[in-house]
């Protein structure tokens, strides 16, 4: 009802803090019976709005699955090289092609390559499933369908990505589904303090992409649909269990449900792996980048997460 105000998000804030402070906000002018602060268009229209912030909520108000978008600069200063940008594509009649499908988004960016061991990743620029999806108990998640298509280039075409063009530009980065687990409800939505963090790498350009645990070597395979994934298991920095699912080759056009990359990890049950007790609290798509000699258009033109529980 009121979380289009977000939208227009007046406020750079980390995207929890925005969303709460902007529904506080609304409520209280309900509850006291004073008009809402904006009255959204509900003609056909569709908006492209760009957002260069380095991190900024945005979530359109849509009749279907909830999303929430963020640039998400996490590993970039104002100021710092480098630059990003995202465009999000809204229709004022809030419905989309199916009930879960997303709005469509891409990012346009350039970092330079840090010098020394500094944080060669810049950005997590992502779409996350939002409204009340999650935390979901393992056990109760039957199906995580996705329909996915993307691309990445050094130019501002719409055709596939060119992985030849990719390298000659030096880019790093890759794409990836990024989840959050624990026992504890409100640990799982919190990527910081999260116990398991559970990816889906669709691809991975350049040599930086490593993932955690890579040198290790591969844990299982599982294809799904015509992608294999290989997981890699490994402990970050932060001292948590991160696995990871990798593609052999960029899937850019992935349909199908990851419920049995998940059975696999409870399958294997081993020490550091998630379990059907814990919870699943966090779920995002999206481009980690790194750096790149020329500017870098990563675009989802269809996305569709279509969570089911029983
Ligand atoms: C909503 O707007 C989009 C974009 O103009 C259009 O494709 C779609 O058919 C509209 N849906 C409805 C139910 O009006
Ligand atoms: C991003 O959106 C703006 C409108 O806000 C548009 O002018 C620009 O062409 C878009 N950029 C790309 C790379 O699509
Ligand atoms: C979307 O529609 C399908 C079938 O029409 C329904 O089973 C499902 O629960 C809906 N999902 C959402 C998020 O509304
Ligand atoms: C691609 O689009 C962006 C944003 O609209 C623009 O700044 C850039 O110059 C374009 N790049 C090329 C190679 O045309
Ligand atoms: C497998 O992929 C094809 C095309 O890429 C798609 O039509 C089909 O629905 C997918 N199957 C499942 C189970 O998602």
């Amino acid at each position: 009802m009121f979380r289009w105000l977000v939208n227009f998000g007046f406020l750079a804030l980390p995207i929890a803090a925005t969303i709460g402070i902007l529904l506080g906000i609304q409520s209280q002018r309900e509850a006291s019976g004073q008009p809402p602060l904006f009255v959204p268009k509900l003609d056909n229209k569709v908006v492209e709005t760009t957002y260069c912030q380095k991190s900024f909520g945005v979530h359109p108000e849509t009749k279907g699955q909830e999303y929430t978008l963020n640039p998400n600069q996490w590993g970039w200063t104002q100021g710092d090289a480098g630059f990003l940008c995202m465009n999000v594509t809204t229709f004022n009649n809030q419905t989309y092609a199916t009930n879960t499908t997303a709005p469509e988004w891409k990012i346009f960016w350039q970092y330079p390559q840090a010098t020394g061991d500094g944080n060669n990743v810049h950005a997590f620029s992502n779409i996350m499933v939002d409204g009340g999806v999650f935390p979901a108990g393992l056990k109760s998640v039957s199906k995580i369908g996705i329909d996915v298509t993307w691309t990445m280039r050094t130019d501002n075409d719409t055709g596939p990505a060119d992985a030849v063009a990719l390298a000659a530009a030096n880019v790093n980065a890759n794409v990836a589904i990024d989840m959050f687990m624990d026992s504890d409800k409100s640990k799982a939505g919190d990527s910081a303090k999260a116990t398991y963090e559970v990816m889906v790498w669709f691809a991975a350009y350049g040599g930086s992409t490593h993932t955690v645990g890579q040198d290790v070597g591969v844990v299982a395979t599982l294809n799904l649909n015509g992608t294999t994934f290989d997981l890699y298991y490994g402990v970050n920095l932060n001292k948590q269990n991160v696995l990871t699912w990798k593609a052999t080759a960029p899937a850019q056009d992935f349909h199908g449900d990851l419920r049995p990359l998940i059975d696999e990890i409870f399958k294997l049950g081993r020490t550091g792996y998630p379990t059907e007790a814990d919870y699943l609290g966090y779920f995002s798509f999206g481009s980690e980048t790194y750096f790149s000699d020329k500017p870098v258009t990563f675009s989802v033109p269809s996305l569709s997460v279509d969570v089911r529980t029983n």
